[in-house]
């Protein structure tokens, strides 16, 4: 980011990057997992599942690059140690359902991380208003997907 950009980023940078560093380890985290999940899914509900699966993986990868993007503006990098990744992340272990036709299991765990993501981007909003607009606009837009996206799956366990 241009020096203004950066002037303008009232916060100390140091503790935004590493903000940022754990939702970009955080959004890869989830990213890995729905694209596992879309791989090893088995069942009649297959076709169906492992769609809503990868379209999750690609919608939070997106969410990771748009992190990275915000990172460099303030003049970092994201973690460049895949094993830091899982650290960062700060979820703990994930642990698919053994029976992999359990779609509703499957389910169960990306909302906990729904609701993880939503608790990160909306302290994030918080800690950023009136201080860092950009950072600040980002995390509004992400809480609102992870938002509509919590809800999908809730009237996925509906069903
Ligand atoms: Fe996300």
């Amino acid at each position: 980011m241009g020096q203004k950009g950066k002037e303008i980023a009232k916060l100390d940078h140091g503790w935004l990057i590493n903000e940022l560093s754990k939702a970009y380890a955080f959004e890869w985290v989830v990213h890995y997992y729905a694209s596992l999940a879309s791989n090893v899914l088995s069942g009649h509900r297959t076709t169906v599942y492992s769609k809503i699966f990868k379209k999750a993986a690609e919608g939070e990868f997106e969410h990771a690059n748009k992190i990275a993007k915000r990172i460099a503006e303030l003049g970092g990098e994201p973690p460049s140690a895949m094993e830091d990744i899982e650290k960062l992340a700060g979820f703990g272990k994930v642990a698919f359902p053994k029976n992999r036709s359990d779609t509703a299991g499957f389910v169960k765990i990306f909302l906990e991380m729904e609701r993880h993501a939503i608790e990160l981007y909306n302290d994030l909003a918080h800690k950023t208003h009136g201080k860092d607009l950009v950072t600040h606009e980002l995390a509004e837009d992400l809480l609102a997907e992870e938002v509509a996206e919590e809800e999908e799956y809730e009237n996925m366990l509906r069903e």
